[in-house]
């Protein structure tokens, strides 16, 4: 386990240019194995996650090589439609590689996939829309085996859940599939209008992402080519946080003020001044902050639930009462007791979250349980009287790129903002 060892009241001022989204560039990856040509991603964060997909990627025969933020890969010698149980239980999004290894091999052999815990995680909904394609599944244990055994044919898909997974799975699997699929009830995440956009690159026929009926006309072949990853939503929000908590002035470029449309009002409601040209945001903390009343999760372009924990730690020092209602995930609440120990003042009832902002946190050992609960520890810790000590470091560093981080010994990192 590394830790990450947090100075407090250090104001958070400057500029930094935003990096590209994790949730973009962990679905891309797994769509280059549809790809018959080499793809050349850009923007690449530098982070766990993507090195968990670029290892997979090396185990199914893919050529996958970084240079620093540029992400090369060529499918030419894929040559496996299983992956192994340890690489399967890194990460959560391991689950992509379902609808991938489908379309391409009509095959997938895969074992239920690890993540954060963030409450039951199934993937019900992924497997009953690939059913419907005509994937046919077995399970051993915990292995699931899926094939095709007739091919892939589109067909309407109503999703109960606008789920982003399994939006994305049904992309992957039917854009070489035969025929039309038409995807009502869609998740519409700039993630996944950003996979359609790579995908439309090298050939793909897919209409309406971004919008909750998505099209996508099977296409014969996809070649590979250059994208660049949209900037992180989750990431900025996190920057701006840790400018809110400490008087700070920061300047954001790379971002796309549309994408965050939704967290933007409770910076502005806790007396922050937020201000946003086409691609850069300004924000400016006031001494004091004040307590934003409601914040509601949902699906975008609503609140996102990736936000919530790290935007807690700020209502967490407010001059009033936030109250928080999570309804993406039924356990993401796993911050509280650290930030609790850090001296904020916080009642959980189920998915309510009631947050009375106090005037002084101070530095303790706390642990990350999963990447935002951890990104919710560093922006208190930056709020806090003295060090903080946050254990489960390598939780953060699945979502939040290296640069930002230096390591000072074996286990130990140091932010470096
Ligand atoms: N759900 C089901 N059945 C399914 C799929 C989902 O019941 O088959 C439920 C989930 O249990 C959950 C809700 O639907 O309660 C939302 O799940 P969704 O499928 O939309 O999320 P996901 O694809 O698993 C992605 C992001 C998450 C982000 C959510 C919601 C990636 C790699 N992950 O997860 O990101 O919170 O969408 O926006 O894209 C993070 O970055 O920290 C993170 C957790």
């Amino acid at each position: 386990m590394s830790r990450l060892l947090v100075e407090g009241k250090k104001e958070i001022s400057g500029e930094i240019t935003a990096q590209g989204a994790k949730n973009s560039i962990l679905p891309i990856l797994a769509a280059t194995i549809l790809c018959d040509g080499e793809s050349c991603l850009k923007n690449c964060p530098n982070l766990t996650d993507v090195d968990f997909s670029l290892d997979i990627l090396h185990y199914l025969g893919c050529k996958a090589h970084r240079e620093n933020t540029t992400i090369t890969v060529n499918a030419e010698n894929f040559d496996k439609s299983t992956v192994s149980d340890s690489l399967m239980k890194r990460m959560r999004s391991s689950v992509i590689f379902l609808g991938a290894l489908l379309g391409k091999a009509h095959h997938a052999e895969i074992s239920c996939p690890g993540g954060c815990e963030l409450g039951a995680r199934p993937i019900d909904i992924h497997i009953s829309s690939l059913k419907k394609l005509g994937a046919v599944f077995e399970r051993n244990d915990d292995i699931i085996i899926c094939s095709a055994p007739d091919g892939l044919k589109g067909c309407n898909i109503d999703l109960r859940y606008q789920s982003v997974g399994a939006t994305e799975n049904i992309i992957l699997a039917s854009v070489l599939a035969s025929g039309t699929t038409i995807i009502s009830n869609a998740a519409r995440e700039p993630e996944i209008t950003d996979l359609v956009a790579f995908l439309n690159k090298c050939g793909a026929k897919i209409f309406g992402a971004g919008t909750e009926t998505i099209l996508i006309e099977g296409v014969k072949k996809l070649t590979g080519a250059e994208h660049k990853i949209i900037p992180d939503r989750i990431a900025i929000a996190t920057y701006m946080a840790c400018t809110a908590v400490t008087g700070g002035c920061l300047t954001v470029y790379d971002v796309i003020p549309e994408h965050i449309r939704s967290v933007i009002p409770f910076f502005r409601e806790t007396g922050c001044v937020v201000k946003c040209t086409e691609n850069e945001l300004r924000i400016f903390a006031p001494e004091k902050l004040t307590s934003p009343e409601l914040i509601t999760t949902k699906p975008y372009p609503s609140f996102p639930t990736d936000a919530q924990p790290p935007l807690m730690s700020v209502a967490a020092v407010g001059g009033g009462i936030t109250v928080f209602v999570e309804n993406v995930f039924t356990n993401r609440y796993n911050h509280v007791p650290s930030l609790r120990k850090l001296g904020a003042n916080i009642i959980v009832n189920d998915r309510l979250a009631i947050v009375t902002g106090v005037k002084k946190l101070h530095g303790t050992s706390v642990n990350a349980m999963d990447l935002r609960g951890g990104a919710a520890l560093v922006v208190a810790a930056l709020a806090a009287e003295g060090t903080t000590e946050i254990n489960g470091f390598e939780h953060i560093l699945r979502g939040y790129d290296r640069s930002l981080f230096t390591k000072t010994d074996e286990n130990t990192y140091k932010p470096n903002f």
